[in-house]
């Protein structure tokens, strides 16, 4: 496994040793079984998988977690090793960002759900995978289904600017209690990550009440709120029932989701889940 930081080096890696076919799995480290089964997708589609981890600075907005973020460098490495992974890519800000002045923005999607509390959040993450992009050139890019929203601002950055790549969508990966694995997890205290399962278990409860009929959006959105005050210690910040590209609809359809984000203390979770 070759673990590049330069923006030239990765670039005279990929064709000194004419590596075709990349499928890229942008991450921001501090790996867990949710990124891993992104590396396995990854190498489902190629054996060329290159991994970069790069906590980006400009999809952290003041007083945001980027400071706190974890970072486990030599361990993501050696789980990377594990998994069959040829290429890592390890570039600091400077690398990065070096006089940077251009930033890609969604004018629609990204000042919905988390880019209300987020407002500069989803530039970021375009601006950085935009760059990811041009910088490895691959054919494919994995991204997890647990940040939808992001899912699909990426694909729609990738069809409006033209990116000759296909992504491919990968599952939240859950706890045995139905907590979706998330870096973040690592903040939480015990008796927080044992309430912080009570958010699947409700997103679940209303999957079960569309089952039974209840087709109506503003009702089932009101079952979240309701039904999660049983847990004390999670505050809603917002839950919105939309269509699977994020569009609002009239009553709960085949591909409808249900999109929360929650605070835990400090900590901000969010989660997903197709209601019908
Ligand atoms: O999902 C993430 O970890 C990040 O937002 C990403 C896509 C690696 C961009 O920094």
């Amino acid at each position: 496994m070759k673990v590049c930081s330069g923006i030239d080096e990765i670039r005279n890696y990929i064709k000194e040793v004419n590596l075709t076919d990349i499928v890229l799995v942008p991450t921001m480290g501090a790996l867990h079984e949710g990124h891993l089964s992104l590396v396995r997708l990854a190498r489902s589609v190629s054996s060329n998988v290159c991994v970069s981890i790069f906590v980006n600075p400009t999809q952290f907005g003041p007083g945001e977690d980027f400071g706190a973020y974890p970072r486990t460098l030599k361990k993501d490495l050696d789980l990377l090793e594990q998994e069959g992974v040829a290429l890592v890519f390890t570039p600091t800000p400077d690398i990065m960002y070096k006089n940077n002045q251009t930033l890609i923005q969604n004018q629609t999607l990204s000042s919905i759900l988390c880019g209300v509390s987020r407002p500069i959040h989803f530039g970021g993450v375009l601006t950085v995978v935009a760059k990811l992009f041009n910088i490895i050139q691959p054919c494919w890019a994995v991204f997890g289904e647990k940040d939808y929203q992001q899912l699909k601002i990426i694909e729609k950055m990738v069809l409006d600017l033209n990116f000759p790549i296909k992504i491919l969508p990968g599952p939240i990966i859950r706890e045995t209690s139905g907590l979706a694995k998330s870096s973040r997890n690592s903040y939480l205290t015990d008796q927080q990550k044992d309430q912080a399962s009570g958010i699947y278990k409700t997103l679940l409860l209303l999957k079960e009440e569309v089952a039974k009929g209840n087709l109506d959006q503003k009702a089932i959105e009101s079952l979240f709120v309701d039904k999660l005050k049983k847990y004390p210690l999670l505050e809603v910040e917002y839950v919105k029932v939309l269509n699977n590209n994020l569009e609002e609809i009239s009553t709960i359809e085949k591909g409808t989701r249900v999109f929360v984000a929650v605070r835990v203390g400090s900590t901000r979770l969010i989660d997903n889940l197709e209601l019908l």
